[in-house]
């Protein structure tokens, strides 16, 4: 059945900053190049959850689609996911059984178990994916986070029936990935993919909307001031190449009316502030409806 955003297959993974809330403005939003199939070459290189993708990919035709991240374990799940399905669907309904027949106390014993696997050993792809995914759904919030050494610290979430395998969807993504090139290094690797037939969807980790909100650590780096600054010249070095550019971003001015960080940094582009139900921890008086960032070059 095709639900309202005309996109079957969704996100395999529960991701920070996930874009399924805002795909309808994203797809408002598209260049015309894409609509009438001028665009030839689709490159996310912050990929996540890889929302817009699975819009994209279920949408348009494409010869050449390249998908990047920097978490290189989550890059690794994708190409599990390409490569050996069948083998992930029989270790994940394993998991899910002995879970779900687990107590409260059992489940949570389980899940330790099951991190310091993940964290200890990382050789096996397939277990490793399947801790992965396993993890992200019986986590707190579906996060991933890791301390300076790398490894995965978010606690145990105590949801009570979380499904751990949608075969289904697991199966679609299988599809889509079909073809698509997986990369896991800094945004800046994909220069050379990029050519005037080229569309590019940024989604960096969002730039902290205050001291107490800065959920940046996706991997062990932390995305500064100077990275975003490193983004925008990026962009305009991509813009120059001829590619049409859409990046997201959270707008600072929900806290602080006179900060012009991005409007400073994509001076010239078009800054369109759309809205989102994003919620943020300051106090209290953010909550609701706040502005994201949406720049485009077109
Ligand atoms: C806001 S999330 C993307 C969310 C995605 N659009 C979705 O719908 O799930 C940002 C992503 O950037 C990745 N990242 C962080 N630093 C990076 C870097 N220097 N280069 C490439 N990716 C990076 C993080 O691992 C994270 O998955």
């Amino acid at each position: 059945m095709k639900n309202v955003l005309n996109t079957e297959t969704k996100p395999f993974v529960k991701w920070a900053g996930g874009k399924r809330q805002l795909l309808p403005i994203i797809i408002k939003n598209l260049p015309k190049e894409l609509i009438e199939n001028r665009i030839k070459t689709y490159i996310e290189p912050f990929v996540g959850g890889g929302a817009v993708f699975f819009y994209i990919v279920e949408n348009y035709k494409l010869d050449r689609i390249i998908l990047n991240d920097k978490n290189e374990e989550l890059i690794d799940v994708y190409r599990v996911i390409q490569n050996n399905v069948d083998a992930l669907i029989d270790e994940l309904r394993k998991v899910e059984k002995e879970y779900l027949s687990l107590d409260e106390n059992g489940r949570k014993a389980y899940f330790y178990e099951k991190r310091d696997q993940y964290n200890s050993n990382k050789k096996d792809r397939i277990l490793t994916a399947v801790n992965f995914i396993f993890l992200n759904r019986t986590c707190f919030n579906g996060l991933y986070r890791v301390n300076k050494k790398g490894e995965f610290n978010v606690p145990y979430g105590r949801y009570k029936n979380p499904t751990i395998l949608d075969e289904e969807n697991l199966r679609n993504v299988s599809i889509c990935l079909k073809n698509v090139e997986l990369h896991s290094g800094d945004f800046e690797e994909i220069e050379n993919y990029v050519d005037d037939k080229s569309f590019i969807y940024l989604d960096p980790p969002y730039r902290p909307l205050d001291a107490t909100s800065n959920f940046t650590s996706y991997d062990k780096g932390e995305f500064n001031d100077d990275d975003q600054k490193r983004l925008a010249a990026f962009y305009r070095l991509l813009n120059e190449k001829g590619a049409k550019l859409m990046l997201s971003n959270s707008d600072p001015k929900n806290i602080d009316e006179k900060d012009d960080f991005f409007d400073e940094l994509y001076k010239g582009f078009n800054i369109k502030r759309v809205y989102a139900n994003r919620m943020i921890n300051s106090n209290g008086k953010g909550r609701g409806k706040i502005a994201e960032l949406l720049i485009t070059n077109y």
